[in-house]
């Protein structure tokens, strides 16, 4: 196997100047991935920055009645979280997983290991990402989601997570049925400093909202930080 480490490419530069995510009223449910190409988005998945190998994460796939079958978690889960939802809402959120071809949660488990839990969780970052990417350059959209279900205690404890488990991402793979507009994008000079003594940082202040979620000065993660 050759190695890319340094290797000139300007399709793979083009691609990542213009890469969009799929806005899910323009993924499809249509010519999904097979099994022989899930695997390969999997292995491209699986080859991220991973401190100490500790592969802290691993992924769930729903494609075919899965999709529907995991309805019945969803629906007893979201009764949970609202008691007094109607039928027609339960069966909304039951029909979450259909709306594309494929989906595949990426669990990001943390490993007991020196490695500190922030990197870990980083590292799945990356493989959802990495998913989404190797999902585009075989000819699919891609979304990378955390709906409700992501962070629902009966839902993860239904599918036999536990509490090492986390759903990084749910990322919906389908066939796109209409280009997407491109969204704003910030300006990175805004957000770079090239360093030199006494520098001031660009921490992207024109990008913080005037709100009581973003205060000027005081941060502390809040206690279900994971
Ligand atoms: C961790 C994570 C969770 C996300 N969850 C959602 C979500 O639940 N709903 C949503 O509309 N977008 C969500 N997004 C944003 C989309 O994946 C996507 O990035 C966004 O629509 C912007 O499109 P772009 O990737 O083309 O810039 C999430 C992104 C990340 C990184």
């Amino acid at each position: 196997m050759t190695l890319s480490t340094a290797r000139k490419s300007s399709e793979v530069l083009e691609y990542l100047q213009t890469r969009r995510s799929c806005p899910m009223n323009l993924l499809g449910d249509q010519q999904g991935p097979n099994h022989e190409e899930i695997k390969k988005m999997l292995e491209i998945a699986a080859r991220v920055p991973d401190h100490g190998r500790l592969y802290p994460w691993y992924f769930v796939v729903f494609d075919g009645d899965a999709r529907r079958d995991v309805g019945a978690l969803l629906r007893e889960a979201y009764k949970i979280e609202e008691p007094d939802a109607t039928e027609d809402k339960l069966d909304l959120e039951a029909a979450r997983f259909l709306r594309a071809s494929t989906v595949i949660l990426v669990i990001s488990r943390i490993r007991m290991a020196k490695k500190p839990v922030w990197e870990q969780i980083l590292s799945s970052a990356n493989a959802c990402y990495n998913l989404s990417l190797a999902a585009n350059a075989m000819g699919y959209g891609a979304n990378w989601l955390t709906e409700w279900y992501s962070s629902n205690a009966a839902f993860k404890t239904s599918l036999g997570l536990d509490e090492r488990d986390h759903i990084a991402g749910a990322i919906y793979i389908g066939n796109v049925v209409k280009e997407p507009e491109e969204r704003p994008r910030p300006n990175v000079e805004d957000l770079t400093t090239f360093w030199q003594a006494g520098a001031t940082l660009n921490k992207g202040a024109a990008y913080d909202p005037e709100k009581p979620c973003n205060p000027a000065k005081g941060f502390s993660f809040p206690d279900d930080f994971r």
